[in-house]
Parts: structure tokens; C-alpha cells; sequence
């Protein structure tokens, strides 16, 4: 469920018309609902109620400080893969001490910045990992917390470039090894030996691949509670989104038309699955969600610039382009393109939805239908509230879009549009080509 439907014929995010927003701060801009936010927040954390629970919010998906902000006033903590992405929770008040830092190739300036900071733990993903950590903690004279990072070797079933829970990712132990890295971990002296941790991959869209990997890895983490004393079990993140119905899906009536066994995912039958394979640990349990907290909380706000009629299709040239959303050339991803003013008397188009910039992979879509809409109207691009702008570049020096928060009846800029000057301020023209 979401917060984005129409009101009579205007598409509404909240209780704001989308099209003021657009009129206000231009096109491209991404616009998220604090509403859908803070609803996805509280019925992940309901489903597992009962549990000792920490939800790190994985903020790769969305790294906005106003929405990490929100994030740290719902109680969340962070699932963090960079020393920017640690300052960036400092920054938005969050705090550094419950989160976790993932990633397969911190630096060493990067782990000192995260001991200093008190991070939770470390999610370490090689032997060589810890002996740096080690290290850093030594000249700091400190001991640092760490979970060894377990590929299960489930299948995720997944699209291949964000599955990481089989043995040829790059992500993680060995379940076979990890008994070795975690004796390796105990003969460091600067480190304490606190989780253990997994991830098997992104937009899951049925919890089966998750209760196995789960299933497969608890004996061990009990093996661990008893040998180390380990405090916690992250299961990592990667619950699902609709984008196909993104619409649709934010009413109640969709789902209840919906049988049982054809729902998609759900917090709550994520959350009765694992419960009970997860209680018996008698641990603290680490979420790791992005995609879930985020992706329908967003949308993409664009203009159309021209309607191109080819001799065999139709292209519908948008302002946004990959360079903002690149989630259909990156991964073929679907995202749902709406009208923000519909009208069903107009006649359906069918057309390529596709950006300004000089390659043919900057298309959203292909073929697609939708509603006539006509140059100067204006679209929005659903699901977009994950791994939209945190993936956008500067690709043809197009600046990064604007971003707006929705609460009720209010909304706010939260990042202004790029400007030139702020694009092109690090660079210089040396000396020697100065004539
Ligand atoms: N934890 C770890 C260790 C991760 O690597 C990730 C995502 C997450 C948590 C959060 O996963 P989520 O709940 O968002 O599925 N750019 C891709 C997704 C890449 C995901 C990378 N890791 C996309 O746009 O689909």
C-alpha cells in the first residue's frame, strides 16, 4: 500500500497535487510520500514483533537526508556501505552507534572513521577484512565489533545482477568456511566477535529462497551463540516491491481482490515465516530492508518533451532520462509510467517511452501503452523511490534532478536541482594548457 492515487483526474501524492510540485520545481524531480515511509516502516517492524529487533534501513536505496532523518525519528538504524554514506547519517542526526557497515571493500580510512563513530558492527566479507580491521583498531587502541558476512548459497531467484547469496557472488563466506573465518576473527585481539550476518539478494518476491537460506544458516548462528557469545543475527534485506500494479497496489481493494496465493510478498507472511525459525536463537534480529521502506514511497516526475511519430512506432521523448532512472537500461527493470492528469476519454497510445540522452539504451520502455498524453504533460514514473536518484549521474551533463518530501498537506524541497556551477566546480584547466 501507498500514498500515491488520483483525486478525480489528478494524481495526488498524499493529499498534494504532484502537479503543483512539478509547476513549482521543474522536471525532472523525485517526489516521496513520509506517509508510505513511515506505514512501510511499522508493519515490517508489527510483523516481527515478539523478537528482539533492530531494523538497519539499508540506505543505499535512498541516502536523502531528509529521509534518513525520517528514518532515525521512526527508530530505525542504518545499514551503511561507505565513510560518506556513515557521514551521511551524522549528518541527518541518525544514529552511528546501531548501525552496521557492509560492504566487500572498506578502506582503512573508511574503518577508522567507523570505529571512531562506535559503528554496531562490522559485516566483514573477507579474512584479509579482518586482519585490517584489526589493525585500525590497534592503532586506535579499541576493539572492534564484527559479524562475518555467510553466503548461504541460496538462490534468490532474482534478477542475476543483484542476487548475492550464491557461492560465484562476491559477497561473503562460505558456510562450509565460515567455521574458520570466525576462529581466524578470535585470535585477533582488537576485535569482538558480536553477529553473524547474511543477504541472499534484491527484490524477492516470495519468501521461500529467504526461509531456506534462514533454515540452512540457523544451526550455525546457534553453534556461534554457544562458542562465542554473539549477540546478534542480521538476515540482511532484499524484501520485494510491486512495480507491474505499483498503482493499483496502493489501494486495499487490489489486494483483496487478489487470492491468497497469487499476493505478492508481504511484510506479514515474511514475518510469520521467519519468526519461527528465527525466535529459538534467543538473539537480537537485524533487517537489513531498502527497496521495501522506499521503492513505493517515490516517484519520478517528468515532462514530455515531443511526440515522435516514427514510420513503424511511436516515441514519447521524456525531460527525465537514464542518467536519472537507470534501473530499465541497467537491468531491464519495469517501472509503471502514469499521466498525472488522466482521462479516459483520450485515446490510448502505444509508444517507447524514452530520455534525451545520445544512446538507444536510454529507454524506459518499450512498446508500452498508455493513455495519450501530449507535449508539455506531464508523467510520473512509479517505484522510483529506490535506487532512483542514489543511482543518478551527471551522464551528458545533465544535472541531478530536484527531490520533494510529501507529509499530508506539506511538502518541501529536500535537494534542489543541480546547478551548472555546481556541476563543473571541482574541475580545472592546468596551467600547461592555458596559452
Ligand atoms: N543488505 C545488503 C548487504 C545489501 O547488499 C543490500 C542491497 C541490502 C541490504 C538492501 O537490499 P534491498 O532490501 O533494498 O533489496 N540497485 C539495485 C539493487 C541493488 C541492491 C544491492 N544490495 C536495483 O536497483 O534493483
Amino acid at each position: 500500500m501507498h500514498s500515491l492515487h488520483y483525486v478525480g483526474q489528478k494524481l495526488h501524492c498524499e493529499s498534494v497535487d504532484l502537479a503543483a510540485i512539478a509547476q513549482l520545481h521543474g522536471t525532472p524531480t523525485y517526489v516521496y510520500s513520509a506517509q508510505t515511509i513511515a506505514n512501510n516502516y511499522q508493519r515490517l517492524a508489527a510483523s516481527l514483533t515478539g523478537l528482539d529487533l533492530q531494523i538497519c534501513y539499508a540506505m543505499k536505496a535512498n541516502s536523502n537526508l531528509a529521509i534518513l532523518r525520517h528514518f532515525a525519528n521512526l527508530g530505525a538504524a542504518f545499514d551503511l556501505v561507505s565513510g560518506g554514506e556513515l557521514r551521511r547519517v551524522t549528518a541527518a542526526g541518525g544514529a552511528a552507534n546501531r548501525s552496521v557497515f557492509a560492504g566487500v571493500g572498506k578502506s582503512e580510512a573508511e574503518i577508522r572513521l567507523a570505529i571512531e563513530a562506535g559503528v554496531y558492527g562490522f559485516h566483514v566479507e573477507s579474512e584479509p577484512e579482518l586482519a585490517r580491521i584489526n589493525h585500525v583498531a590497534g592503532q586506535l587502541g579499541k576493539k572492534a565489533p564484527i559479524a562475518i558476512r555467510i553466503n548461504p548459497d541460496v538462490d534468490a531467484k532474482t534478477h542475476a545482477k543483484i542476487t548475492t547469496g550464491k557461492s560465484d557472488n562476491k559477497f561473503g563466506i562460505p558456510l562450509k568456511h565460515a567455521a574458520e573465518a570466525y576462529a581466524a576473527a578470535a585470535k585477533f585481539p582488537h576485535l569482538e566477535i558480536k553477529g553473524v550476518q547474511m543477504h541472499i539478494g534484491s527484490q524477492l518476491t516470495s519468501v521461500t529462497p529467504f526461509a531456506e537460506a534462514v533454515a540452512k544458516v540457523v544451526p550455525f548462528v546457534a553453534e556461534l551463540k554457544k562458542t562465542y557469545g554473539i549477540s546478534y543475527f542480521s538476515i540482511g534485506g532484499g524484501i520485494g516491491i510491486i512495480y507491474q500494479d505499483a498503482l493499483a497496489s496502493g489501494q486495499q481493494s487490489w489486494w483483496d481482490a487478489k487470492p491468497e496465493a497469487e499476493r505478492p510478498l508481504t511484510p506479514e507472511t515474511y514475518g510469520a515465516t521467519l519468526k519461527p525459525l528465527l525466535a529459538p536463537l534467543g538473539l537480537k534480529i537485524l533487517l537489513e530492508p531498502g527497496r521495501f521502506l522506499v521503492g513505493n514511497a517515490g516517484v519520478l516526475l517528468s515532462r514530455v518533451e515531443y511526440l515522435k511519430r516514427g514510420a513503424n512506432k511511436n516515441f514519447l521523448v521524456v525531460d527525465a532520462a537514464m542518467n536519472d532512472l537507470v534501473r530499465p537500461a541497467m537491468y531491464e527493470a519495469y517501472h509503471e509510467i502514469v499521466p498525472l492528469t488522466r482521462d479516459s476519454a483520450r485515446p490510448a497510445l502505444k509508444a517507447d517511452i524514452v530520455g534525451p540522452i545520445c544512446e538507444s539504451g536510454d529507454c524506459f520502455a518499450k512498446d508500452r501503452t498508455l493513455q495519450s498524453v501530449g507535449e508539455g504533460e506531464l508523467v510520473a514514473f512509479m517505484s522510483a523511490g529506490a535506487y532512483g536518484y542514489t543511482m543518478a549521474s551527471r551522464y551528458n551533463t545533465r544535472a541531478q534532478a530536484a527531490e520533494v518530501l510529501v507529509s499530508g498537506s506539506r511538502f518541501e524541497l529536500v535537494n534542489g536541482r543541480e546547478s551548472f556551477e555546481s556541476m563543473i566546480a571541482g574541475e580545472k584547466i592546468p596551467a600547461f594548457l592555458k596559452t
